[in-house]
């Protein structure tokens, strides 16, 4: 398939990561449908897209009507069944892998069979959820980087099983929606994880043994390294269960310490300080 024949766009997941995939893909031109567990799940991803457009409006880069005729071609529903017209899913559920392989089962059931189905896990094997269905070899890592309408970066993963065709397909529709793409392997963490969960565990280390204040050290970051945010902010971003999960999978599959997370990654998750969605990580967006 080419990616200007992609019409329609199914999007498994609108929570973060998610409800920036449909507003990218909704942005290129595409009708996206996605889909969430329950009425009040899809209610807040739409939320979230129509915050994320308010934005953009306010700052001039999106006129009134783009605005209107965009949400108009976004469809939220708890159906999974709703997406079996797409030319592309992309699955963005909470990374935990029996949930994907259920999702991977249902999609190759109810999709033609030549839609690519992605994933945009963050670390887990892709090619555990192309096992999962008929069409190995179209199945493919679509990794976005939160917040996706505005980091620029798509990393593609490819499987032991993704065809050249579906490589140059995802390549393709990841330009056709403003991305770069890079390609990495099926390793647990791709590119940008492997690198960024060994430097946020050795950021909560540092902070937990009291080396220097959480301020300081995203200071120290921002500052000296000139990165937009500190590791500890960043951590409050992406969201601690999520980075919690990344280290964990790092850590089965290389078993080195850079990615056995520290004891305080824990306890933020088990305290239900998640970083912003939960309203408090390391810092209080509560008011
Ligand atoms: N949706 C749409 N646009 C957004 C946005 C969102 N959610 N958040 C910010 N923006 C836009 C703003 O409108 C603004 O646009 P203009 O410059 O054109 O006006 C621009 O982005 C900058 O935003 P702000 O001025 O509000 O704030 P900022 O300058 O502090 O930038 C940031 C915010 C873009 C998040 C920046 O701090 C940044 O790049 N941080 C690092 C983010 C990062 O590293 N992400 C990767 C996380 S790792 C990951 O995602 C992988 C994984 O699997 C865990």
């Amino acid at each position: 398939m080419n990616p200007e024949d992609v019409k329609k766009v199914g999007v498994i997941g609108c929570g973060i990561m998610g409800s920036g995939i449909v507003e990218v893909c909704a942005k290129a031109g595409a009708e996206v449908t996605y889909v969430e567990i329950d009425d009040t799940s899809v209610d807040r991803g739409r939320a979230a897209i129509e915050k994320s457009l308010g934005r953009a409006v306010d700052k001039g880069k999106l006129s009134d009507e783009d605005r209107t005729g965009l949400l108009a071609g976004i469809h939220g529903t708890t159906d999974i069944h709703e997406v079996e017209g797409s030319d592309l899913v992309i699955e963005a559920v909470t990374e935990n892998l029996d949930v994907k392989l259920n999702i991977f089962r249902t999609l190759d059931s109810i999709t033609r069979d030549d839609v690519v189905l992605a994933t945009n896990t963050s670390s887990l094997p892709v090619i555990q959820l192309a096992a999962a269905t008929k069409r190995q070899d179209k199945v493919v890592g679509m990794h976005f980087f939160n917040p996706p309408p505005v980091m620029k970066l798509l990393e593609l993963v490819r499987t032991l099983a993704t065809s050249d065709e579906t490589m140059e397909f995802a390549h393709a529709y990841g330009e056709r929606i403003g991305k770069t793409t890079v390609v990495a392997k099926d390793r647990a963490g791709f590119i940008v994880n492997y690198l960024l969960s060994a430097y946020l565990n050795a950021a909560v280390r540092m902070y937990e043994e009291g080396f220097a204040s959480a301020e300081d050290i995203d200071t120290a970051i921002k500052l000296g390294l000139g990165h937009p945010m500190g590791p500890l902010e960043l951590l409050d971003l992406i969201g601690f269960d999520t980075m919690l999960s990344v280290s964990d999978v790092l850590y089965d599959e290389f078993r080195t310490q850079e990615f056995a997370a520290p004891p305080l990654a824990r306890r933020m998750v088990q305290a239900g300080r998640l970083g912003r969605k939960s309203g408090r990580g390391f810092y209080d967006y509560s008011k």
